[in-house]
Protein backbone atom coordinates (compact mmCIF):
# COMPACT_ATOMS: atom_id res chain seq x y z
CA UNK A 1 0.00 0.00 0.00
CA UNK A 2 1.21 3.26 -0.86
CA UNK A 3 1.84 6.21 1.48
CA UNK A 4 -0.33 9.02 1.16
CA UNK A 5 3.11 11.00 0.06
CA UNK A 6 3.64 9.64 -2.81
CA UNK A 7 -0.20 8.94 -3.82
CA UNK A 8 -0.38 13.16 -3.87
CA UNK A 9 2.91 13.34 -5.65
CA UNK A 10 1.76 10.64 -8.11
CA UNK A 11 -1.00 12.93 -8.72
CA UNK A 12 0.71 15.89 -8.92
CA UNK A 13 3.29 14.40 -11.48
CA UNK A 14 0.38 13.83 -13.67
CA UNK A 15 -1.18 16.64 -13.54
CA UNK A 16 1.80 18.08 -14.66
CA UNK A 17 1.24 22.36 -15.31
CA UNK A 18 -2.21 21.69 -14.59
CA UNK A 19 -3.44 22.76 -10.84
CA UNK A 20 -5.07 20.02 -8.77
CA UNK A 21 -7.42 20.86 -6.16
CA UNK A 22 -7.44 20.25 -2.13
CA UNK A 23 -10.84 18.69 -2.57
CA UNK A 24 -9.63 15.97 -4.82
CA UNK A 25 -6.44 15.16 -3.41
CA UNK A 26 -8.28 14.33 -0.12
CA UNK A 27 -10.95 12.71 -2.32
CA UNK A 28 -8.08 10.27 -4.20
CA UNK A 29 -6.12 9.42 -0.73
CA UNK A 30 -9.05 9.25 1.16
CA UNK A 31 -8.45 11.99 3.76
CA UNK A 32 -9.31 15.19 4.86
CA UNK A 33 -8.02 18.43 3.23
CA UNK A 34 -6.20 19.14 6.32
CA UNK A 35 -4.38 15.90 6.29
CA UNK A 36 -3.84 16.68 2.91
CA UNK A 37 -2.15 20.48 3.54
CA UNK A 38 -0.29 18.72 6.45
CA UNK A 39 1.47 16.14 3.84
CA UNK A 40 1.55 19.03 1.66
CA UNK A 41 3.86 19.87 4.49
CA UNK A 42 5.98 16.90 4.79
CA UNK A 43 7.07 17.21 1.03
CA UNK A 44 7.69 20.53 1.26
CA UNK A 45 10.42 19.39 4.11
CA UNK A 46 12.79 17.09 2.03
CA UNK A 47 12.68 20.08 -1.07
CA UNK A 48 9.45 20.20 -3.04
CA UNK A 49 7.99 23.32 -3.73
CA UNK A 50 4.15 23.77 -4.56
CA UNK A 51 2.59 26.92 -6.16
CA UNK A 52 -1.06 27.39 -4.53
CA UNK A 53 -3.60 29.15 -6.03
CA UNK A 54 -7.42 30.39 -4.05
CA UNK A 55 -9.84 28.42 -6.05
CA UNK A 56 -7.50 26.26 -8.38
CA UNK A 57 -5.60 24.21 -6.14
CA UNK A 58 -1.99 23.06 -5.99
CA UNK A 59 0.39 22.97 -8.30
CA UNK A 60 4.42 21.01 -8.37
CA UNK A 61 6.86 23.60 -8.84
CA UNK A 62 9.71 22.52 -7.82
CA UNK A 63 11.60 19.04 -7.10
CA UNK A 64 14.57 18.15 -5.43
CA UNK A 65 17.30 17.10 -7.79
CA UNK A 66 19.14 14.53 -5.15
CA UNK A 67 17.66 10.87 -4.93
CA UNK A 68 14.36 10.72 -3.05
CA UNK A 69 12.83 7.84 -1.81
CA UNK A 70 9.09 9.15 -2.57
CA UNK A 71 9.66 10.52 -6.06
CA UNK A 72 11.22 7.28 -6.87
CA UNK A 73 8.13 5.46 -5.73
CA UNK A 74 5.90 7.79 -7.21
CA UNK A 75 7.28 6.67 -10.80
CA UNK A 76 7.81 3.35 -10.23
CA UNK A 77 6.41 0.78 -13.13
CA UNK A 78 4.16 -2.06 -11.74
CA UNK A 79 7.15 -4.65 -11.99
CA UNK A 80 8.91 -3.13 -9.06
CA UNK A 81 5.75 -2.04 -6.82
CA UNK A 82 6.87 -5.02 -4.35
CA UNK A 83 10.19 -3.87 -3.81
CA UNK A 84 10.89 -1.96 -0.78
CA UNK A 85 13.21 1.30 -0.67
CA UNK A 86 15.34 2.20 1.70
CA UNK A 87 16.83 5.75 1.43
CA UNK A 88 20.32 6.94 3.39
CA UNK A 89 22.13 10.20 3.77
CA UNK A 90 25.06 7.99 4.58
CA UNK A 91 26.18 4.37 5.01
CA UNK A 92 29.76 2.77 5.26
CA UNK A 93 28.56 0.59 1.79
CA UNK A 94 25.02 0.21 0.35
CA UNK A 95 26.26 -3.69 0.00
CA UNK A 96 26.85 -3.64 4.14
CA UNK A 97 23.92 -1.63 4.97
CA UNK A 98 22.04 -4.65 2.67
CA UNK A 99 23.52 -7.58 4.13
CA UNK A 100 22.54 -5.46 7.90
CA UNK A 101 19.18 -5.61 7.04
CA UNK A 102 19.03 -9.40 5.50
CA UNK A 103 20.62 -10.64 8.49
CA UNK A 104 17.89 -8.87 10.56
CA UNK A 105 15.68 -10.69 8.40
CA UNK A 106 13.96 -8.06 6.49
CA UNK A 107 11.47 -9.23 3.66
CA UNK A 108 12.96 -9.18 -0.16
CA UNK A 109 13.20 -8.05 -2.42
CA UNK A 110 14.95 -4.52 -1.26
CA UNK A 111 16.52 -1.67 -2.46
CA UNK A 112 19.41 0.69 -0.36
CA UNK A 113 20.32 3.85 -1.50
CA UNK A 114 22.39 6.20 -0.50
CA UNK A 115 23.91 9.83 -1.06
CA UNK A 116 27.18 9.06 0.09
CA UNK A 117 29.41 5.61 1.10
CA UNK A 118 31.98 6.15 3.72
CA UNK A 119 33.44 2.90 2.86
CA UNK A 120 32.44 2.19 -0.65
CA UNK A 121 33.31 -0.90 -1.86
CA UNK A 122 35.22 -2.04 -5.54
CA UNK A 123 35.83 -5.95 -6.96
CA UNK A 124 39.25 -7.38 -5.33
CA UNK A 125 39.14 -5.57 -2.43
CA UNK A 126 39.34 -1.94 -4.15
CA UNK A 127 37.75 1.81 -2.94
CA UNK A 128 34.87 2.89 -4.93
CA UNK A 129 34.30 6.56 -4.67
CA UNK A 130 31.80 7.79 -3.06
CA UNK A 131 31.59 11.30 -2.75
CA UNK A 132 27.86 13.05 -2.55
CA UNK A 133 27.86 14.18 -5.68
CA UNK A 134 25.09 13.33 -7.44
CA UNK A 135 25.85 9.75 -8.04
CA UNK A 136 24.07 6.60 -7.39
CA UNK A 137 25.38 4.04 -4.92
CA UNK A 138 23.04 1.07 -4.79
CA UNK A 139 22.27 -2.74 -3.89
CA UNK A 140 19.38 -4.61 -4.33
CA UNK A 141 18.82 -7.58 -2.19
CA UNK A 142 17.05 -10.90 -2.97
CA UNK A 143 16.81 -14.52 -1.55
CA UNK A 144 17.19 -16.99 -4.81
CA UNK A 145 15.70 -20.37 -4.33
CA UNK A 146 18.60 -21.91 -6.43
CA UNK A 147 21.43 -23.67 -6.57
CA UNK A 148 24.96 -21.68 -5.90
CA UNK A 149 25.87 -22.76 -9.23
CA UNK A 150 23.77 -21.33 -11.50
CA UNK A 151 24.84 -17.89 -9.68
CA UNK A 152 27.67 -17.79 -12.08
CA UNK A 153 25.66 -15.61 -14.84
CA UNK A 154 23.93 -13.40 -12.34
CA UNK A 155 26.36 -10.29 -12.87
CA UNK A 156 26.85 -10.82 -16.38
CA UNK A 157 22.74 -10.92 -16.85
CA UNK A 158 22.05 -8.08 -14.58
CA UNK A 159 24.78 -5.88 -16.49
CA UNK A 160 23.29 -6.46 -19.55
CA UNK A 161 20.25 -5.18 -18.38
CA UNK A 162 21.49 -2.43 -16.53
CA UNK A 163 23.45 -1.51 -20.08
CA UNK A 164 20.37 -1.63 -21.95
CA UNK A 165 18.70 0.32 -19.44
CA UNK A 166 20.52 2.97 -19.46
CA UNK A 167 21.57 3.45 -22.77
CA UNK A 168 17.46 3.64 -23.73
CA UNK A 169 16.87 6.02 -20.62
CA UNK A 170 20.01 8.53 -21.61
CA UNK A 171 19.88 7.82 -25.05
CA UNK A 172 24.03 6.65 -25.10
CA UNK A 173 25.99 3.44 -26.18
CA UNK A 174 27.18 1.97 -23.10
CA UNK A 175 28.93 -1.74 -23.18
CA UNK A 176 30.34 -4.29 -20.87
CA UNK A 177 33.87 -5.27 -19.90
CA UNK A 178 33.83 -8.67 -18.22
CA UNK A 179 32.41 -9.45 -16.13
CA UNK A 180 31.45 -6.41 -14.20
CA UNK A 181 32.19 -3.08 -15.81
CA UNK A 182 29.97 -0.31 -18.02
CA UNK A 183 31.83 1.68 -20.09
CA UNK A 184 30.88 4.60 -22.66
CA UNK A 185 33.49 5.58 -25.02
CA UNK A 186 36.35 3.41 -23.39
CA UNK A 187 35.64 5.16 -19.87
CA UNK A 188 34.09 3.57 -16.85
CA UNK A 189 30.39 4.77 -15.80
CA UNK A 190 29.41 1.82 -13.85
CA UNK A 191 30.64 -1.00 -11.48
CA UNK A 192 28.63 -3.93 -10.58
CA UNK A 193 29.74 -6.27 -7.14
CA UNK A 194 28.01 -9.16 -6.63
CA UNK A 195 27.92 -10.53 -2.89
CA UNK A 196 26.19 -13.82 -2.34
CA UNK A 197 26.26 -16.15 1.05
CA UNK A 198 25.51 -19.99 0.76
CA UNK A 199 24.46 -22.47 2.94
CA UNK A 200 25.49 -25.62 2.02
CA UNK A 201 24.13 -26.38 -1.49
CA UNK A 202 21.56 -23.40 -1.10
CA UNK A 203 21.56 -19.74 -1.80
CA UNK A 204 20.63 -17.94 1.26
CA UNK A 205 20.78 -14.21 -0.80
CA UNK A 206 22.42 -12.19 -2.85
CA UNK A 207 23.27 -8.45 -3.21
CA UNK A 208 23.84 -6.83 -6.32
CA UNK A 209 25.83 -3.73 -5.66
CA UNK A 210 26.02 -1.10 -8.57
CA UNK A 211 27.95 2.15 -8.63
CA UNK A 212 26.76 4.17 -11.29
CA UNK A 213 28.40 7.60 -12.19
CA UNK A 214 25.34 9.84 -13.13
CA UNK A 215 25.43 13.80 -12.43
CA UNK A 216 28.78 13.85 -11.13
CA UNK A 217 31.26 16.12 -13.14
CA UNK A 218 34.62 14.44 -13.98
CA UNK A 219 36.53 17.48 -12.92
CA UNK A 220 35.91 17.54 -9.53
CA UNK A 221 37.17 13.74 -8.97
CA UNK A 222 40.20 12.73 -8.15
CA UNK A 223 43.37 12.51 -11.21
CA UNK A 224 43.68 8.81 -11.53
CA UNK A 225 40.04 8.85 -11.55
CA UNK A 226 39.39 11.89 -15.10
CA UNK A 227 41.54 9.47 -17.44
CA UNK A 228 39.39 6.63 -16.83
CA UNK A 229 35.80 7.35 -15.23
CA UNK A 230 32.86 9.26 -16.89
CA UNK A 231 29.43 9.82 -15.62
CA UNK A 232 26.21 9.76 -17.67
CA UNK A 233 25.44 13.22 -17.88
CA UNK A 234 29.38 13.40 -19.10
CA UNK A 235 28.34 10.92 -21.97
CA UNK A 236 24.94 12.49 -22.86
CA UNK A 237 25.54 15.69 -22.30
CA UNK A 238 23.26 16.83 -20.75
CA UNK A 239 21.76 16.72 -16.64
CA UNK A 240 20.06 13.29 -15.70
CA UNK A 241 17.02 12.77 -13.97
CA UNK A 242 18.55 10.82 -11.56
CA UNK A 243 15.16 9.82 -9.18
CA UNK A 244 13.12 9.03 -12.52
CA UNK A 245 16.46 6.82 -13.48
CA UNK A 246 16.33 5.43 -10.21
CA UNK A 247 13.00 4.21 -11.05
CA UNK A 248 13.71 2.78 -14.77
CA UNK A 249 16.71 0.73 -12.94
CA UNK A 250 13.95 -0.56 -10.35
CA UNK A 251 11.55 -2.00 -12.82
CA UNK A 252 14.08 -3.08 -15.30
CA UNK A 253 16.33 -5.27 -12.48
CA UNK A 254 13.19 -6.42 -11.02
CA UNK A 255 12.11 -8.01 -14.39
CA UNK A 256 15.76 -9.45 -14.89
CA UNK A 257 16.05 -10.90 -11.55
CA UNK A 258 12.34 -12.69 -12.18
CA UNK A 259 14.00 -13.94 -15.83
CA UNK A 260 17.20 -14.92 -13.87
CA UNK A 261 14.74 -16.89 -11.32
CA UNK A 262 12.73 -19.39 -13.85
CA UNK A 263 16.34 -19.39 -16.20
CA UNK A 264 14.77 -17.61 -18.90
CA UNK A 265 17.87 -15.68 -19.33
CA UNK A 266 20.19 -17.57 -20.68
CA UNK A 267 19.11 -17.68 -24.43
CA UNK A 268 18.73 -13.96 -24.03
CA UNK A 269 22.41 -13.47 -22.98
CA UNK A 270 23.93 -15.36 -25.40
CA UNK A 271 22.15 -13.45 -28.20
CA UNK A 272 22.75 -9.98 -26.80
CA UNK A 273 26.09 -10.09 -25.01
CA UNK A 274 28.04 -10.08 -28.59
CA UNK A 275 26.28 -6.50 -29.12
CA UNK A 276 27.43 -5.20 -25.46
CA UNK A 277 31.02 -7.41 -25.36
CA UNK A 278 33.56 -4.52 -25.55
CA UNK A 279 36.38 -7.09 -25.04
CA UNK A 280 35.42 -9.35 -28.87
CA UNK A 281 37.96 -9.74 -30.86
CA UNK A 282 40.61 -8.18 -28.48
CA UNK A 283 43.83 -8.87 -27.48
CA UNK A 284 43.77 -9.78 -23.71
CA UNK A 285 45.42 -10.10 -20.60
CA UNK A 286 43.92 -11.96 -17.81
CA UNK A 287 45.50 -11.21 -14.74
CA UNK A 288 44.64 -14.17 -11.86
CA UNK A 289 46.88 -13.53 -8.65
CA UNK A 290 50.54 -14.01 -9.82
CA UNK A 291 49.13 -15.52 -12.99
CA UNK A 292 48.58 -14.53 -15.97
CA UNK A 293 46.95 -15.20 -19.92
CA UNK A 294 47.00 -13.92 -23.22
CA UNK A 295 45.28 -14.32 -26.23
CA UNK A 296 41.76 -13.28 -28.23
CA UNK A 297 38.74 -12.93 -26.09
CA UNK A 298 36.11 -14.41 -28.39
CA UNK A 299 32.70 -13.85 -25.73
CA UNK A 300 31.61 -16.14 -22.88
CA UNK A 301 30.45 -19.74 -22.58
CA UNK A 302 27.07 -21.13 -21.26
CA UNK A 303 28.21 -20.62 -17.59
CA UNK A 304 29.42 -16.37 -18.03
CA UNK A 305 33.51 -17.33 -18.41
CA UNK A 306 35.36 -15.85 -20.60
CA UNK A 307 36.45 -17.70 -23.52
CA UNK A 308 40.05 -16.25 -24.28
CA UNK A 309 41.98 -17.78 -27.36
CA UNK A 310 45.66 -18.34 -26.97
CA UNK A 311 48.36 -18.11 -29.70
CA UNK A 312 48.61 -21.66 -30.41
CA UNK A 313 44.81 -22.13 -30.96
CA UNK A 314 43.98 -23.51 -27.56
CA UNK A 315 41.40 -21.76 -25.72
CA UNK A 316 41.28 -20.71 -22.11
CA UNK A 317 37.81 -20.20 -19.78
CA UNK A 318 38.25 -17.77 -17.11
CA UNK A 319 35.64 -17.98 -14.17
CA UNK A 320 37.09 -14.92 -12.45
CA UNK A 321 40.66 -12.46 -13.27
CA UNK A 322 41.26 -9.24 -14.27
CA UNK A 323 41.11 -8.14 -18.18
CA UNK A 324 43.09 -5.59 -19.53
CA UNK A 325 42.58 -4.95 -23.08
CA UNK A 326 44.64 -3.82 -26.28
CA UNK A 327 43.46 -2.64 -29.60
C1 LIG B 1 33.75 -2.40 -9.22
O1 LIG B 1 33.72 -1.90 -10.35
O2 LIG B 1 34.81 -2.75 -8.69
C2 LIG B 1 32.45 -2.59 -8.48
C3 LIG B 1 32.02 -1.32 -7.81
C4 LIG B 1 30.72 -1.45 -7.07
C5 LIG B 1 30.38 -0.21 -6.27
C6 LIG B 1 29.01 -0.26 -5.67
S1 LIG B 1 28.50 1.30 -5.04
C7 LIG B 1 27.14 0.57 -4.27
C8 LIG B 1 27.60 -0.76 -3.70
N1 LIG B 1 28.16 -0.56 -2.39
C9 LIG B 1 29.47 -0.80 -2.35
O3 LIG B 1 30.20 -0.68 -1.33
N2 LIG B 1 29.89 -1.17 -3.55
C10 LIG B 1 28.82 -1.23 -4.51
Amino acid sequence: MENTEVLILKEMLSAGDSFVSGNRLADIIGVSRVAVWGQMEKLRSQGFEFEAVRSKGYRLSQRPNALNRILIEAVLTRNAENLTIYTEDSVDSTNSEAERLLANNAPTPFAVFSLEQTSGRGRLGREWHSQNNGNLYSSFAFRPKILPSRLSTFTLWMGLNICECINSFCRIESKIKWPNDILVSGKKVAGILTEARMDADETRDIVLGLGLNVNSQPDNWPEELKMVATSLSEAARKPIDINRLTAALCGRIMTAYQQFVVDEHKSVIKEKWPSYDILRNKTVNLHQGESQISGIAQGIDSNGSLIIERSDGTRYQARAGEVTSHK
